[in-house]
């Protein structure tokens, strides 16, 4: 999968895209990930991206043009455009989901008070959000998409790192689960998991994932 990042802050980038899975991902060509920075498509002497909202208000607005340009350069017809931005949808997993069967995505941060309009209107094909909260820019956004999004590629996570079992993955959050020692400190791991019944210890999990979906996410049933 390739994804284009284009933000006003690259260098936020460097760090949490280059450790452990996702490190293995780009080194493995599984992702090719670009990060660009939106000031490169910004032409006079100060390379402004910004400017007051028409009507009046508070803080800037990112402005159309070096954001249409940028998206002329690093898109091709089949590249999924995304904005991210508070108003947009709320980014879940099976949105992860989704967006891991496309072949090329195209990521826009914002910053200031967001984008004009007819950036949305004219350029993206999706606006997401990562939750009922604002951020002073949406780089961070950016990269738990990408992380979402990269573990679920076919081959990026091994075996013992599977996604089928996790929270969300049927709709609930995930069972309980314990490693070695079986007692520690005198709590103890629930005896069903020490039997050796694997159909026991399934329908365990089962009830524990509905038991714990229903007291912390209702929504979620
Ligand atoms: C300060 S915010 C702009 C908030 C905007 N004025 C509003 O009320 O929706 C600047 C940028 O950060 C990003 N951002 C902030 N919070 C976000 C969130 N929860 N999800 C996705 N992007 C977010 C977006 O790209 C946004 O354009």
């Amino acid at each position: 999968m390739k994804i284009d990042v284009l933000t006003l802050f690259p260098a936020m980038f460097a760090g949490p895209l280059d450790e452990s899975i996702i490190k293995r991902a780009r080194e493995s060509g599984l992702l090719d990930l670009q990060i660009h920075n939106l000031r490169d498509y910004a032409h006079d002497r100060h390379r402004t991206v910004d400017d007051r909202p028409f009507g009046g208000g508070p803080g800037m607005l990112l402005k159309p043009e070096p954001i249409f340009e940028a998206v002329e350069h690093l898109t091709s017809g089949s590249t999924r455009i995304i904005l991210l931005s508070p108003s947009g949808r709320t980014f879940t997993q099976a949105i992860a989901g989704e967006l891991a069967e496309s072949k090329e995505l195209l990521l826009i941060s914002g910053h200031y008070e967001g984008f004009d309009e007819r950036v949305r209107e004219q350029l993206a094909d999706d606006e997401l959000s990562i939750g009922d909260y604002v951020l002073t820019n949406g780089a961070l956004p950016a990269m738990v998409i990408i992380d979402a999004v990269t573990r679920l590629l076919p081959g990026v996570l091994g075996d013992e790192e599977s996604t089928q079992e996790e929270s969300f993955s049927h709709g609930l959050l995930e069972y309980p689960q314990y490693t070695r020692p079986a007692d520690f400190r005198g709590m103890k791991v629930p005896d069903v998991l020490l039997s050796g019944d694997h159909a026991e210890i399934a329908r365990w999990r089962g009830e524990q994932a509905r038991l714990r979906t229903s007291e912390r996410r209702p929504d979620l049933l």
